[in-house]
């Protein structure tokens, strides 16, 4: 486990905090469409405010390149955030300058602020000293509390931890301690489970994962260049017929370290991609030239739970087929629903997290029952990847 401080380790009353939160959340028209990453920022916020802290928030959403861009404003997420704490949030309309300094300024003990997004000045994405030390001049103590944000070595995520006291929020704190436990310390066998389209996206997973984990399990559209590259017809299914060779490699990678690598041995295929499709199920060695895979069979179905029920942890990255669309959830959804069983009764560790994955298993009707989360999607990738992310390595390095 990685050693950082958290906030027992520091006395924040009367303090101003600066707090790093990933507030970039999906939007509509000026509303939040899923607020899972404000729901999980809150607990932290309201435990400094009742330790008498004066709360500034740091975030950036979206990716507006360094300029000021007003269809990226935090404002709206200010508000969705209050109504979420049950409490004002003040709004500053720069996170530095006048405008930071006059609202951090004004704060009494308790009170939360929320600074305007980060990404509207290049230097945050630069990691800018100068840049940090106008954020550091606002704060007293320093919490990171977006682990989905620390892949990233931005101003607000590396260089501030090196200008202030700094800790880890609770946030930071579970998703690591999760983390940790599927991967750094688990009980074994673990599974780790990657699907999702393409291979070339995941190599990297893949090549570490195969050393750590007792089984890797490969669905999706990338279990389709996995097959070709075995020599199996795939028909017209999706697949990166360029990386055939290093799915090769993978595979021998995992014999060497001992992994036993699952892929599918039977199909749902159809003719078109589209919801209600005509669909069929085969074996893998009757695809039609004209079929493509879309998701998994009931006997991958089987073989996959039977492995699961087996395993004590299991790593969840990636759909298993085309979840989007029926009925190529089947299979995604009777695995999810497995390991969520197998969680409730205790003898399963699930961590799930990355992109897609998280609507896969709410989909799946599994996301409240699997032990954990993660509101990560490229941070949760590059720590599979056995990536030091910069915004754990500079908290671990303040310690
Ligand atoms: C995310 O949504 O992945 C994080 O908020 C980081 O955003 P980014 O990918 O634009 O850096
Ligand atoms: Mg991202």
């Amino acid at each position: 486990m990685t050693q950082f401080k958290t906030i027992d380790d520091l006395d924040v009353s009367g303090k101003r905090v600066l707090i790093r939160v990933d507030l970039n959340v999906p939007m509509k028209d000026g509303h939040v469409t899923d607020s899972t990453r404000i729901d999980r920022a809150v607990p932290t916020l309201n435990e400094l405010s009742r330790a008498g802290a004066k709360v500034v928030i740091l975030s950036h959403f979206g990716r507006p390149k360094g300029q000021v861009n007003t269809d990226m404003s935090l404002w709206p997420v200010s508000q969705a955030l209050a109504n979420t704490l049950g409490r004002p949030v003040v709004f500053a309309e720069d996170c530095i300058g006048v405008a930071g300094k006059t609202a951090v300024a004004a704060l009494g003990d308790g009170d939360i602020v929320l600074l305007e997004n980060l990404r509207f000045h290049p230097e945050e994405e630069a990691n800018d000293g100068n840049f940090a030390d106008q954020l550091a001049a606002l704060g007293d103590i320093y919490i990171n509390d977006a682990f989905s944000c620390a892949h990233r070595a931005h101003a607000s995520t590396e260089a501030i931890a090196r200008r202030l006291p700094s800790a880890a929020g609770r946030l930071m704190q579970a998703e690591l301690e999760a983390l940790s436990k599927a991967l750094v310390a688990p009980e074994h066998p673990v599974a780790a489970l990657v699907g999702g389209a393409k291979i070339s996206s995941k190599m990297e997973v893949l090549g570490h994962l195969v050393k750590q984990v007792d089984v890797m399990i490969i669905g999706g559209g990338m279990a389709n260049t996995f097959l070709n590259a075995k020599g199996i017809d795939i028909g017209n299914s999706l697949c990166e017929h360029d990386m055939a060779d290093a799915a090769r490699e993978i595979l021998k990678q995992a014999e060497i370290a001992g992994c036993e690598i699952m892929l599918p041995n039977d199909a749902r295929v159809a003719r078109e991609f589209k919801a209600g499709a005509d669909c069929d199920t085969v074996k893998l060695d009757a695809v039609a030239s004209d079929q493509m895979i879309l998701d998994i069979g009931p006997d991958s179905v089987d073989a996959l739970s039977a492995k699961l029920s087996e395993c004590k942890t299991l790593l969840w990255n990636g759909p298993l087929g085309a979840f989007e669309i029926e009925p190529f959830d089947y299979g995604t959804n009777a695995v999810a629903q497995h390991a969520a069983r197998l969680t409730k009764e205790g003898s399963l560790l699930s961590v799930a997290g990355g992109g897609d994955t998280v609507a896969a298993l709410i989909n799946a009707g599994t996301d409240k029952d699997f032990t954990y989360i993660s509101t990560a999607g490229g941070a949760f990738l590059e720590w599979l990847e056995g990536k030091v992310l910069p915004g754990v390595k500079a908290l671990e390095d303040n310690a």
